[in-house]
């Protein structure tokens, strides 16, 4: 056996010292590293007492929920599919800690996909709601006596399936299913291929706009939404919203204006019921798969909206799954021509594939002057246009849970936030469609943001940097974001106080769950 004497444990200690690293080296190492904190977002972010306090109570936090995972990467959730892993979030304090935090505005939601599902079954239960039900097909219409549009099946009561179906429990459960792709016990969906997904999720949209394109439900549905975004700790949203046309019981229409209408009146009893919440401006959206003569008359709504209610409107955006849908480069004549008084929001780059033209819809949302960027999720791959980002500072509306449900990412490690993060871009989290995924409406994205994409070293001044910039880069005018940051500066005094009183969070009950 090999014995340490007093002599070797000499030579080692010799040799090593032989061995040694430069005087200077440690000071350059940490200079570097110290630059890189200061790079990334929130590195600029100073912390008052009271935050320092909570953020060592988030910090503990984290590192107690995330430890285990370097030695046992298999335990590692956000590597794995959200809903894999969905049911237990609520469990975390990090998230717990997450869900209480002002998150200032969400800037990139879809307008039919952002109501939980829970909610949606809910509106079923209003009186003349009728269903022609195939296969695996659903259509909902609320009309006074039996539609007439040609049904597979037969229009039957809504109410009348459930009473007869003898376990209304069951019937919602099922009924459910056809507002969601969110799957308890699902198959595994990182085996589904993005267009077969992107089917899928256009099927749960096409359910939910029959369920709400019928006015009073719509108005529901709207105030349940803010609702639920205004419990999220949002205080101002911008809406993308296709202006799909409205009916009433007796089948009369209401044109597409009126429902920029709606939005604005069930608002603004949302804000006299919730004085704290600031209001909500929409991004008019179009369908990228439609023709350039369709674009132009969105466009031209779009205009004329504007000019009626100049406070409603923030801007235009094209939707849809952009690997199979039209390139920007289409619709060039019109957006080029419609760029001097309607700002764009464009989503761009929401592709895995590089040199593809949705890959280069990038190069013509930067070229067309877009405000913001929806997703940019393949921007790193493009240093001219990473530079030009920042030179213009347009902004990234990154949706880390969208991109991993509709299938650009399995492991979010690999999530090109993480690099836009450490740089310091002007980076904004939202979450697309969280009805269409059962989240909350921005607390899911924070907390696997947090968790699983930022460096390990990031902390509550990342959190509060990415909350002030939705403020930032939000289509507000001055006095809004005045109003926004006041709001979100006291919630957040409250907010950090809360985070160090909160017995739960505490250090005793810290060491007693470690028994
Ligand atoms: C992980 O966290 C636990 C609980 O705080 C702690 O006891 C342990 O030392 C940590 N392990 C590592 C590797 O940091
Ligand atoms: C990860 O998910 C598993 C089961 O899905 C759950 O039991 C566990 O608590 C989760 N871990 C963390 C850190 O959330
Ligand atoms: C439900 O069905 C039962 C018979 O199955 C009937 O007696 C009852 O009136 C129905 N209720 C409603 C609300 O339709
Ligand atoms: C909105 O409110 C105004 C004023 O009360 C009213 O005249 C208008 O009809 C309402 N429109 C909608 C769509 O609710
Ligand atoms: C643009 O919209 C206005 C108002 O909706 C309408 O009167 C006009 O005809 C439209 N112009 C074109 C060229 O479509
Ligand atoms: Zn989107």
């Amino acid at each position: 056996m090999y014995k340490l004497t007093a002599y070797t444990i000499a030579c080692l200690l010799i040799s090593l010292d032989a061995r040694s690293v430069p005087d200077n080296y440690n000071e350059e190492r940490r200079a570097l590293l110290d630059e890189e904190t200061i790079t990334a977002v929130g590195g600029k972010i100073n912390l008052n007492e009271d935050e320092n306090k909570a953020n060592d109570v988030l910090m503990r936090w984290k590192m107690r929920e995330l430890n285990d995972s370097y030695i046992n990467p298999q335990h590692f959730n956000f590597s794995k599919h959200y809903f894999s892993y969905k049911k237990d979030i609520e469990d975390s304090k990090v998230y717990q800690i997450i869900r209480r935090m002002p998150k200032g505005a969400v800037l990139h939601v879809h307008s039919s996909l952002m109501l939980h599902a829970d909610m949606l079954v809910k509106l079923t239960y209003e009186d003349h709601l009728y269903a022609c039900h195939t296969y695996d097909d659903l259509k909902l219409q609320f009309s006074e006596t039996t539609p007439e549009r040609p049904c597979q099946s037969k229009w039957t009561l809504v109410s009348d399936m459930r009473n007869s179906s003898g376990d209304p429990a069951a019937f919602d459960s099922q009924l459910k299913k056809y507002f969601t792709l969110y799957r308890e016990d699902g198959e595994d969906f990182n085996f589904v291929d993005i267009n077969t997904v992107w089917q899928r999720f256009n099927k749960v949209y096409y359910v939910i706009k029959s369920l709400i394109s019928y006015r009073p439900v719509r108005e529901k549905y709207w105030y349940a939404t803010l609702e639920q975004f205004y419990n999220d700790n949002i205080m101002y949203i911008e809406v993308r919203t296709g202006l799909h046309g409205l009916y009433e019981l007796d089948g009369t229409q209401h044109d597409k204006k009126y429902l920029v209408e709606l939005f604005k009146n069930v608002t603004n009893k949302f804000i006299e019921d919730h004085p704290e919440f600031i209001g909500v401006k929409l991004i008019v959206t179009k369908h990228r798969a439609l023709s350039i003569n369709q674009v132009f008359d969105a466009l031209n709504l779009t205009r004329a909206v504007k000019a009626e209610m100049p406070d409603m409107i923030a801007g235009f955006d094209l939707v849809g799954q952009e690997d199979i849908g039209r390139p920007l480069t289409d619709f060039l004549p019109v957006l080029s021509e419609a760029r001097n008084d309607i700002n764009f929001y464009l989503h761009a780059g929401e592709t895995a594939w590089l040199g593809t033209s949705a890959d280069e819809n990038l190069v013509d949302a930067i070229l067309l002057g877009s405000k913001r960027i929806g997703h940019g999720y393949a921007l790193t791959k493009h240093p001219s246009l990473m530079s030009a980002v920042i030179k213009k500072d347009i902004a990234l509306e990154v949706n880390v849970i969208s991109n991993v449900v509709l299938s650009l990412v399995h492991d979010v490690r690999n999530h090109p936030l993480a690099s836009y993060l450490a740089m310091g871009l002007p980076v904004v989290l939202s979450s697309d469609d969280p009805g269409a995924w059962s989240a909350r409406p921005l607390t899911d994205d924070f907390f696997v943001a947090f968790m699983g994409i930022a460096s390990q070293r990031a902390d509550l001044r990342m959190l509060k940097q990415l909350a002030l910039n939705s403020i930032t880069y939000s289509a507000l005018e001055d006095e809004g974001k005045d109003r926004l940051f006041k709001v979100f500066s006291k919630r957040w005094d409250t907010f950090v106080k809360d985070i160090i009183s909160d017995k739960s969070f505490s250090e005793i009950d810290f060491d007693r769950n470690i028994d």
